[in-house]
Order: C-alpha cells, then structure tokens, then sequence
C-alpha cells in the first residue's frame, strides 16, 4: 500500500517533505489563479466591438492588457496599404489616453519596430519599448503590439510566451476589425457609383427639361415684362409682377440646371483671380454694399492666374459672395474678407481664393451637406439649393476643389483651388532655384 506521503503528491503533482508543502502549495494556487487571470483577459479581449475606433480598440487592449503585464503605456500599430498608424494609449489616473501617430509609408516592415522605438523615444524619453508583430497565417505583418516601460527589465521567456499568445488573439480581432472595414468601405463606393450613374442620369434629364423650358419661359418673361410696363397702374399689376418673379426664378432654376449637368460650352483662357473678383465687385458690388457690407480684399502680389472658363468661376464667386451676403443679413457689423493666395496640397500648386463673412456660421451637422444639389435652409423664394453644387461641379471640372469651413454663429470660409498657372519666365526660374537647392 502507497504511504500517505505518496498519495499526496501524486494528487497535487507536489513531491516534498511536509516541511516545505504548504507554501508550495499556496505557490502552485497563485499559479494558478494568476494563469486563470490571464485567460480571463485573453478571452475579455475578443469581446472588442467590430466597428470600434482604432482609438478606441487601442484603449480597450491596453486597459486589458495592464492587469496581467507590468507596463507604463502601451502603443497598437495598424499596417494598412504599407503606411503604418500607431496609437499611443498614455495612463492617466482614471483611464487611457489616445494619441494618433503616423507614419511615413514603409513597404518594407522588417525594420519598421526600429522606426517606432525612435518615434516613441521623442514622445516618451526615457522609456524602454518592447514591441511584438501581428501576422496573418500568410506570414504577412499587419500590426504591432508595444508595451513602454520606465525601466528596462531582463528577458523572462514566461512573459514573451504570454506576449505572444495575446499577439496571436488581438491579431485575429484586429484582422477582422480590417475585414469588416474593407467590407463597410465597399458598400459605400458601391452605394457611391450607384448615386453618381444617378446623378448623371437626372442631369442629362434636367439638361434637356431645361432646354425644353427655355423658349417658352422666355416668352413668359418677355410678354409679363411687357404687360406690366402698359398697366403698371392696374389692380392686376401685382399678380402680373408675380408672374414675371416666378419667371425670373424659374430662369435661375434653368439656368443652374444647364450649368450643373455641364451642358453649356465655355471658352478656356488664361485668367487672372484679380480679374475675376474685380469683375464681380464690378456686378454685384453694389449690391452688396447697400445691404451695409463692409467688403476687404487681400489679393496675393503678384496677381495668380490659372487655366479656366473666366465666366464659370466668376459665377462661383458670386455664388460664395451672394452666399456670405445672406449669412450677414442680420448682423450686428457685417465683414466679407476675399482673399488670393497660392498653396501646395498634394505635390499640387494652386490659386486659392477665400470668401470668408462673419455671419451665421453654418452647423457641423449640415457641413457635409450644404453642397448637395438643392440643399437650402433659405426660403423657398430665395434659394435653389444649387448654388454650391454647381460651384463645386465648375471647381472640379477646372481639375480644383472648392471647400467649407465654419463655426456655428461665428463664421464661415469658402475656399476655392484652381490649379496654378506658371508663366513660363517663372517656371524656368522655380527650376533654377530648385537647382541650385538639389546642387
Ligand atoms: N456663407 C455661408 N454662411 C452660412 N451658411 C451658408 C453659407 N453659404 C452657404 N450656406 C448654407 O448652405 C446652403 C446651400 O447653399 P447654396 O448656395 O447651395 O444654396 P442657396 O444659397 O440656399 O440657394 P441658391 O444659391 O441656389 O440660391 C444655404 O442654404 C446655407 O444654409
Ligand atoms: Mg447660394
């Protein structure tokens, strides 16, 4: 028969002298609880939400991550198309703070970790950073793992072991986080295209609706016109005089319509942003100023010139001016400030000009929406919606851009890109000096 002794140790897997047992023990339960901690954790882990912010999965790792490993901050690097984005979770007293890090693009990353380490050691002197790479089954690495500590520490395998085996769960959960985007991006484009072969559809329509109209309102127009100048003093003038008003919007309307589907030829020449604004002041300037604008214009020195349809752009600036006019209508000292500059996006030079007021400002909720084709908050006697989506149509058709920023009851900022025409004498002196920085 086995000794008491014997059976002990089989059961508890503890071969020692009754001395020491105890404390082996409570050793092997901590063991254990300490193991049963960590599947815990690995298992809270894939209970990320799928549509999460990097930002936030960041933040959920590394509050995770801290209960079973010693670490001060704590960084996940995404690999998305070769450019690597990292997110730097910093410990505060109450939870993780955020930061976004890019990366310039880095096809090869072998040597990417190294990179990062240097960036990291700028943000966070004196900390020592251990990272571990996210591979897919391919082998192939989309991601990284960083944990900064305040102090270097010796290599324990038992810790890389369990760095590993967090590596392999929080790369599935990242892998299908990048699935689920890749996914979401598609039936977006899909949704896209399908709102663009629309678009073009309803302009071809509206472009032949428009012609259509076009005789026939010119005939209301002009007949209206003529009626109220015989029986200005008749009881049936107002109605005449709403006659020729709806007229006059529904021309607007045809004419907007034209412009927007692009069915109207025009002349490209080269012209100058000075010209342009000096030629709509010349037109509406006066208009403007009875309503007790206050109008400045900071034009760049010299003037910028770019390649384009000079009647098109003028109707954008009348479009953004017409626009700033509306948005001052009730208030207190109403500014309009135009501006010329030239500026770099992109690899790309451009004339910028900016139409800025000081007016009502325009809500976050509806910046994204103020281009879309008959979009207006105005009456429905005073705005088409078409204003900025024609303009945005002509910026875009001119290879520009044409953008908003605004601050509710504070202010708003249209600004308009138009590639930057260089005279040739210029050209070849921009080449000179760039030769003689490259030399
Ligand atoms: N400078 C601005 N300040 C505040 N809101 C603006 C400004 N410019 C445009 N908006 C907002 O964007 C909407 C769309 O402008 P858009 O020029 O396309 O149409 P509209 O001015 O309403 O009508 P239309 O120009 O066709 O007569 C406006 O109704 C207004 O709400
Ligand atoms: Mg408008």
């Amino acid at each position: 028969m086995q000794s008491k002794q014997e059976i002990l140790e089989k059961l508890t897997g503890i071969s020692s002298s009754r001395k020491s047992y105890y404390s082996e023990l409570v050793y092997l339960v901590e063991e254990m609880k300490k193991k049963n901690r960590q599947l815990a954790v690995i298992n809270q882990l894939t209970h990320i939400q799928i549509d999460a912010t990097w930002q936030q999965t960041s933040s959920y790792i590394a509050q995770q991550l801290s209960q079973i490993l010693a670490f001060e901050h704590f960084t996940l690097t995404i690999v998305k198309g070769g450019t690597p984005t990292s997110y730097l979770c910093m410990r505060t007293d109450t939870d993780w703070q955020c930061h976004t890090l890019t990366h310039p693009h880095c096809p090869d990353t072998a040597n990417f970790p190294e990179q990062l380490h240097h960036k990291l050691a700028q943000t966070l002197p004196q900390h020592y950073a251990t990272s571990v790479s996210l591979r897919n089954p391919l082998n192939q690495t989309f991601g990284y793992l960083t944990l900064l500590r305040e102090e270097q520490r010796p290599a324990d395998p038992e810790e890389a072991e369990l760095i590993q085996l967090v590596a392999r769960h929080v790369g599935v959960i990242v892998e299908n986080s990048l699935l689920f985007q890749d996914v979401n991006e598609k039936i977006k484009i899909e949704a896209q295209l399908i709102q663009s072969a629309k678009m073009a559809a309803i302009g071809e329509m509206a472009a032949g609706i428009a012609h259509e109209l076009n005789s026939p309102l010119t005939a209301i127009l002009g007949n209206s016109q003529l009626l109220l100048r015989e029986t200005a003093d008749a009881p049936t003038a107002p109605l005449m005089r709403d006659i020729y008003q709806c007229g006059v919007r529904c021309k607007k309307i045809i004419q907007n319509l034209l412009t927007f589907s692009r069915q109207e030829e025009y002349l490209f020449e080269t012209v100058s942003i000075d010209e342009v604004v000096e030629d709509v002041l010349g037109l509406i300037g006066y208009q403007l100023s009875v309503c007790g604008l206050t109008i400045t214009r900071e034009m760049n020195e010299p003037s910028l010139l770019f390649h384009g349809s000079r009647h098109q752009i003028e109707q954008v600036v009348i479009n953004l001016l017409l626009n700033a006019r509306d948005a001052l209508s009730e208030q207190e000292a109403p500014r309009i400030l135009i501006r010329s500059f030239p500026v770099e996006e992109d690899g790309v030079r451009y004339a910028g000009l900016s139409v800025y007021d000081n007016g009502t400002g325009i809500p976050a909720e509806q910046l994204s929406q103020i281009f879309q084709p008959f979009f207006s908050t105005k009456e429905r006697t005073k705005g088409t919606g078409l204003g900025l989506s024609v303009s945005l149509g002509i910026a875009e058709a001119h290879g520009g851009k044409l953008y908003a920023q605004s601050e509710e009851n504070r202010y708003s900022e249209f600004t308009l890109l138009l590639p930057l025409l260089i005279k040739e004498e210029e050209h070849q002196h921009h080449g000179a000096e760039t030769d003689i920085d490259c030399g």
